[in-house]
């Protein structure tokens, strides 16, 4: 019996897949000929968000569920999901990103099926809570660019504010009204900076091919939705919260598909040079500051 669903699970998991991949390049072709959603109105109407006023920003409170995701948290603290955090569905999260982040309907589809398989969970029965998505090597790894690793902080919804105030600092882009700007550029020296100080810092440390991507994906977020705006990337960051006036920089009409997307990932990660830093182990207790 156990055979037989391994096997009926690995057949559908390909036709998913497959399912996926056609989709996203057919989503991918539809915003190459249909018109751009005007700035102002990517937010849907009638979803929290639109017109830039997102919900009321609560801070979470004691015994509420949070995670390693700056983004996923930024919607419960606006009840945009259930603001306890506890208690998500899987088809709930897919929706949701959907619409605040506009995110393309395949990637919406597929990040919230892989959760729900690393979860060992049914994507569509059942429910979960934040914290749950910080399993250790899942989707949450060790390098990341907002918390410090899993060996030295087991609570992964606790921000390391030093690790956002360098990401935040090192952006050397100026939009056309002066604003900062973070680059691709500056992502990945950041990026190969942490890598290399958590390996030479961190006496559990791993990180597969598999987490590295998954690590530029995230990244990639700050540059694609959030269009590296780092004023806006302040309060998403240290406060997860949208900003009044928010809106995803993502203004296809089908939002950002996982096509379009991996071009950005890609590049982050082949940019990425570890080995351009080089770091002592002398003195390896990793930093305090954490909220
Ligand atoms: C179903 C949807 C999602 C799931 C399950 C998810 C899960 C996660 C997890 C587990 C992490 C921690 C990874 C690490 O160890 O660094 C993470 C980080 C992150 N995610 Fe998400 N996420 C989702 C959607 C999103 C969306 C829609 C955005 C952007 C709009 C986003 C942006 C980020 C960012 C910026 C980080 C921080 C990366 C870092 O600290 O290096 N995520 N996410």
């Amino acid at each position: 019996m156990a055979f037989i669903s391994t096997v009926y699970s690995k057949i559908t998991g390909v036709f998913f897949d497959a399912g996926i991949v056609s989709w996203d390049v057919l989503l991918t072709m539809m915003n190459l000929v249909q018109r751009k959603r005007r700035v102002g109105h990517v937010t849907p109407e009638g979803h929290p968000g639109y017109g830039g006023h997102w919900p009321e920003f609560r801070p979470p409170r004691e015994g509420d569920s949070r995670c390693s995701c700056p983004a996923l948290n930024a919607m419960a603290n606006h009840g945009i999901i259930p603001r306890s955090g506890r208690g998500i569905t899987f088809t709930e999260l897919n929706r949701q990103i959907r619409s605040t982040y506009n995110f393309g309907s395949s990637f919406c589809s597929f990040v919230p099926h892989f959760a729900a398989k690393m979860l060992q969970k049914s994507y569509s029965k059942d429910v979960f809570d934040l914290e749950d998505l910080d399993l250790h090597n899942g989707i949450e790894h060790d390098a990341s660019l907002t918390r410090a690793d899993t060996h030295f902080q087991k609570d992964q919804s606790v921000k390391h504010l030093p690790y956002i105030e360098e990401l935040l600092a090192s952006a050397t882009g100026k939009d056309s009204e002066g604003n900062a700007i973070l680059t691709l550029k500056d992502l990945q020296k950041v990026q190969g900076k942490r890598r290399a100080e958590a390996r030479a810092k961190n006496p559990e440390f791993s990180l597969s091919l598999f987490h590295k991507i998954f690590g530029s994906s995230n990244s990639s977020t700050l540059l694609t939705i959030f269009g590296g705006r780092v004023e806006d990337l302040r309060s998403i960051l240290f406060d997860e919260r949208l900003p009044e006036g928010w809106e995803s920089r993502i203004r296809q009409p089908h939002g950002l598909t996982i096509t379009n997307f991996n071009t950005t990932v890609l590049r982050c990660e082949f940019g990425t040079r570890e080995k351009d830093f080089e770091v002592s182990k002398v003195g390896n207790e990793e930093p305090h500051p954490n909220v």
